[in-house]
């Protein structure tokens, strides 16, 4: 029996030319239409955190596909999950960030009182293309006065170089 990371890596598939032209899209979805290796998926990334930074306060996940992974995340390592998303759909206080991403521009958000300074930070996300929307969420962070221990993904697509915009330390589970 193939080990979890390959069978995880077996159910992503691939679509060329989605959503625009010229992208190559790897989908994340057909995993969770298989719960065992699903929960695998889970098991991982957690594994992964409590070697990489074992006294991780908070999971932040990112909008929208971190939020697929973020809580469960949470919940097993028994630390806080909080969310970062598309700007104006957070009530409260709230700091935002405008990045630009491999087809497109966007702002995110996320509320102040998702972290105390200090905290100690993991943020998990599906995908890291250029690496945009992980650098927006690293500056966001930081404005709260929380550390970034971590920047965890699924799947790094390397050509476009991502990481080089991430000032943090970086993971990920599976690279194109
Ligand atoms: C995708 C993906 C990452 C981001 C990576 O999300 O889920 O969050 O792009 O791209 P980058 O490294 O080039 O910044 P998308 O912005 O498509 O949002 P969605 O998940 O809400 O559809
Ligand atoms: N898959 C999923 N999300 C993405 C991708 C991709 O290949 N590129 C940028 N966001």
């Amino acid at each position: 029996m193939a080990d979890r990371l390959d069978q995880v890596k077996s159910l992503i598939s691939s679509h060329p030319d989605f959503p625009k032209p010229g992208i190559l899209f790897r989908d994340i979805f057909p995993v969770f239409r298989n719960p065992k290796v699903f929960r695998h998926l889970i098991d991982l990334l957690c594994e992964h955190v409590k070697t990489a930074v074992p006294k991780a306060e908070v999971i932040i996940g990112l909008e929208s596909r971190g939020f697929l992974f973020g809580p469960m995340m949470a919940e097993q390592l028994g630390i806080a999950f909080a969310p970062v998303r598309k700007a104006g759909k957070l009530p409260g206080k709230c700091r935002s960030v405008s990045y630009s991403l491999e087809y497109g521009t966007d702002k995110f958000e996320i509320q102040d009182e998702s972290v105390k300074p200090g905290q100690s930070v993991v943020i998990v996300d599906d995908l890291l293309a250029t690496g945009g929307t992980m650098k927006a969420a690293v500056e966001l962070l930081e404005g709260l006065g929380a550390k970034v221990d971590e920047c965890l993904v699924v799947i790094e697509l390397k050509d476009l170089n991502g990481k080089a915009k991430v000032t943090k330390p970086f993971h990920s589970l599976i690279h194109y």
